[in-house]
């Protein structure tokens, strides 16, 4: 049984060891893309012929449970630290800080204070800690100094540069005589014009192949540059898009004083700020105002949408049901797509494929959260993860070499299991030699001499 078990570990070890060293040689190589708002069945809607390219060469998981709210600011905050949005800080677009007595806005470019995002400690910054290098081309946060923190390399956020300018970028940072290890990439589309015409429109098909035009250009480039070989590529999103209607419009106004309250962050999840003393008056007057409008305090907030536990989540929610939008009068209504919903909503879920040599090929996974990212991001960059609520256990089944072991401390764990094997497979050894040696005294005594010899040597070995 004993000597069974070690041969069987010898095995697994010979699968994974060598896995970890050239892993240490070759310098892993990882870039993670965000097209915002590219919902999980766009693939389907028109050819995306580059998707499903890499989908037949990579792994593709169909169903990703994103975080709430499923909004631009919180998800991308989700993937790059594997924490709730009540965990990480960065809770929505807009945000007030009642300590701080501060205001964060996606939509005023107000995002460069510091304190929105120093919650939590995201993967460039862990991976700079670790020695090595970071090349963002303008994902959320990432041109922020976090923790006293720019990435090595980054690009200041201005939408007018073009997705080849930002791809040129970081295939320069991953080709220098520096080579970054981490690149994150972020595209606007197919996001802006999902709000513009909802994803139900006929012309989101154009805006889709042309996103998918954008994947076949990076993956040209990366070749042209011999990187599409070598490099783990995961093409994800932040969140999907749900069709909006004039028809479906809540308007807060029907029901209460705007002057009792402040909006804090807008459909179709309405953080509500009331004014001194207003709190029952606001809550009681939302609770009972719409049949598709679910109204919480802070600390009724169900536990499933891990969305409660932050100083920056106000108290007052007012949670759309999907496809409606929370108003404060319908003259506000802009958008045909909207999201920010519940993230259980299949509309919600966002893309995920992922190609390189660390992935399986022609794979499908049914599901994992988006939390599970981060763990599987520091698995291939080989950096230690920090404490997350992620799982590796449910993505190492994307792997191309089979994972027996723990991200967390990873090499250390497979070392000391490995010692601790070899050492428990000696002591095996050393007991049946002494209990031949035992047996052999008793019926041969002329022996004993030999056997003592031969397990010496063993036990200093
Ligand atoms: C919060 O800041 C605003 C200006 O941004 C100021 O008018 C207000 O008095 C401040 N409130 C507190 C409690 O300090
Ligand atoms: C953003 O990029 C455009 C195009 O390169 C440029 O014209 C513009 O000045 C940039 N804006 C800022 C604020 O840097
Ligand atoms: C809106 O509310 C009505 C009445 O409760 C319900 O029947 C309907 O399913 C709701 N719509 C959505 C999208 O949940
Ligand atoms: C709501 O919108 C209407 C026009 O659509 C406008 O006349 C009215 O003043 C608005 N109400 C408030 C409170 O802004
Ligand atoms: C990919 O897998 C599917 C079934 O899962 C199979 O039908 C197809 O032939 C495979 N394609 C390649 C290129 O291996
Ligand atoms: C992920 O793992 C957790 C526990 O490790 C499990 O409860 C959950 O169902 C898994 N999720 C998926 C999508 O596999
Ligand atoms: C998420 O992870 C953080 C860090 O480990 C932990 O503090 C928090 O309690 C976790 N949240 C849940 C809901 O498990």
């Amino acid at each position: 049984m004993a000597l069974n078990g070690y041969w069987r570990f010898m095995a697994i070890c010979t699968l994974t060891f060598p896995g970890t060293f050239s892993f240490q040689q070759d310098q892993p190589k990882v870039l993670l893309l965000s097209f915002d708002g590219f919902r999980w069945d766009y693939i389907y809607k028109v050819p995306t012929p580059n998707f499903h390219a890499v989908m037949k060469n990579g792994v593709h998981v169909k169903h990703v449970t994103n975080v709430f709210v499923t909004k631009t600011y919180p998800n991308h905050y989700t993937m790059v630290t594997g924490l709730y949005a009540e965990t990480h800080g960065v809770v929505a677009n807009e945000m007030y800080d009642p300590i701080l007595n501060q205001t964060f806005s996606m939509n005023h470019l107000d995002i460069y204070n510091s304190r929105f995002w120093e919650e939590a400690c995201p993967i460039w910054v862990t991976n700079q800690m670790e020695g090595h290098r970071s090349g963002d081309a303008m994902w959320p946060g990432t041109d922020v100094k976090i923790h006293g923190v720019f990435p090595t390399h980054y690009m200041l956020y201005n939408e007018s540069i073009s997705f080849e300018e930002r791809v040129a970028k970081l295939i320069g940072w991953f080709t220098s005589e520096e080579p970054i290890n981490l690149g994150l990439l972020y595209w606007e589309q197919p996001d802006e014009m999902g709000h513009i015409f909802g994803p139900e429109n006929p012309l989101m098909g154009a805006v889709i192949s042309e996103t998918d035009g954008k994947l076949g250009y990076l993956v040209s480039e990366l070749k042209k540059a011999k990187l599409w070989d070598m490099l783990n590529v995961i093409i994800t999103s932040d969140h999907g898009m749900a069709q909006s209607s004039r028809e479906r419009v809540i308007e807060l106004d029907q029901y209460v004083d705007r002057d009792l309250y402040t909006m804090i962050d807008h459909s179709p999840v309405v953080a509500i700020l009331p004014k001194e003393g207003q709190l029952d008056q606001v809550y009681k007057a939302l609770a009972i105002a719409h049949p598709n409008m679910t109204v919480y305090k802070k600390e009724k907030i169900p536990n499933r949408l891990h969305y409660k536990h932050n100083h920056k989540i106000q108290p007052i929610l007012a949670v759309a049901d999907k496809g409606w939008e929370i108003l404060q009068n319908k003259s506000d209504f802009s958008v045909l797509g909207n999201h920010g919903y519940d993230n259980t909503l299949p509309e919600m879920h966002p893309i995920l494929v992922a190609h390189g040599p660390a992935f399986r090929k022609n794979v499908s996974k049914e599901a994992m959260s988006s939390t599970d990212l981060y763990p599987l991001l520091c698995y291939l960059l080989g950096i230690s993860p920090l404490p997350n609520n992620g799982s590796f256990d449910n993505v190492t089944d994307m792997l191309a070499v089979a994972v027996k072991i723990r991200p967390t401390s990873y090499e250390q764990e497979s070392y000391a299991y490995f010692i601790g094997v070899f050492l428990g497979s000696i002591l095996v050894i050393v007991f049946l030699l002494v209990f031949i040696k035992h047996l052999t005294h008793s019926q041969l005594p002329t022996v004993q001499v030999q056997h003592t010899e031969i397990a010496q040597p063993l036990l200093q070995g």
